[in-house]
């Protein structure tokens, strides 16, 4: 494998002069996933700083909206999994129990402590050999200020880490009387992204609003589309996952963010099942960015991450990777032989 590490840039700008994405030799991208979320709690501004220190090439943000409009870095549409809300707001929760961003002000949620997920009807952590769940010592940021950090740790570390926002749920958002994607659009506008160079993947699992984004929103911006192993609403992934629904995401994106399975279906006997997706994909003219490596979350039959990672990049031939622990990911990566 060669050691040349091409940025998202170099690759899209491949693909914009006709070069094939095969035909450029390259490492996997490092993408953190939440932020260096198997050591600190998802989406603080702690984890992102250390996956920045960590030498990701991406970090990525999930986004969701507030009261008053707001883009914060939040997983879920939902508070409680992630912060003391019940215990703080305790009379704010919806008929189902769960308590929202999307009915408290920026203000307030600034208010509220992050920390480590729980599973909220267990109150039992999510992962048990992470960050306690106690104390809580963070804050959720906005997708502004995530963005300001990391140009800083580029600043002061000579690096170029690229962001990874991911637009959640915007059907629910529209339902709730918002547009999430012009909201975020506008953020990173300002921020400086706007072009199919710059260092970022826009991604989301909706399909009709990536098409939306990119013909209607007139966005320039890279774009991936998310792939998962069940149908969701009107998002038929198995269809999208065939050489025509790869030839029809092409015509609006970049890219595809499958899960992991889709790519390597079982590791049977320990040999992988590399299904055709990452090759029907590339042919398509898209990369291919599977999710999520978790060092402490394997698939069965694997035991060693550092060969799990080493066999999506050399066996599936992926271009990049999602995952919760971004030091292990590039020493498994930096550990494969040359001649890859
Ligand atoms: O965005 C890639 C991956 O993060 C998708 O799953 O649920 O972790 O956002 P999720
Ligand atoms: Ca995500």
């Amino acid at each position: 494998m060669t050691m040349i590490r091409l940025s998202a840039a170099l690759i899209l700008s491949g693909l914009v002069f006709g070069v094939g994405i095969n035909e450029l030799k390259a490492d996997p991208l490092v993408i953190a996933h939440r932020g260096a979320s198997g050591y600190l709690p998802e989406h603080s501004l702690a984890a992102a700083a250390a996956a920045h220190s960590m030498d990701s090439d991406y970090i990525e943000q999930d986004v969701v909206l507030t009261k008053d409009d707001q883009a914060i870095v939040l997983h879920d549409i939902h508070l409680d999994a992630v912060t003391d809300v019940a215990k703080k707001y305790p009379d704010r929760a919806r008929d189902d129990g769960r308590f929202y961003a999307i009915d408290f002000t920026l203000e307030e949620i600034k208010t509220l402590k992050l920390g480590e997920r729980i599973n909220v009807r267990t109150g039992q952590p999510v992962y048990h050999q992470r960050f306690p769940t106690i104390p809580k010592l963070l804050t959720i940021p906005t997708l502004e200020e995530e963005v300001l950090l990391i140009a800083g740790m580029n600043a002061s570390r000579n690096k170029q880490v690229g962001i990874y926002p991911e637009i959640k749920q915007p059907a629910w958002h529209r339902k709730q009387g918002k547009d999430i994607s012009r909201v975020i659009l506008q953020v990173l506008k300002k921020l400086g992204y706007q072009k199919l160079e710059d260092p970022i993947f826009l991604q989301c699992f909706d399909a009709r609003e990536l098409e939306r984004i990119r013909h209607e929103l007139k966005c320039q911006l890279p774009l991936v589309q998310l792939i998962g192993k069940d149908k969701v609403g009107s998002d038929d992934y198995a269809k999208m996952t065939t050489p025509k629904g790869l030839q029809k995401i092409a015509t609006y994106a970049q890219g595809i963010g499958p899960d992991l399975r889709l790519v390597i279906s079982d590791f049977r006997d320990g040999q992988p099942q590399v299904t055709s997706l990452t090759q029907d994909a590339q042919r398509a003219g898209l990369i291919v960015h599977p999710y999520t490596f978790r060092a402490d979350q394997m698939p069965s039959q694997v035991t060693d991450f550092a060969t799990l990672v080493r066999t999506f990049a050399v066996d599936a031939g992926v271009d990049g990777m999602f995952t919760d622990h971004p030091d292990l990911t590039r020493q498994a990566l930096e550990s494969v032989p040359a001649d890859r």
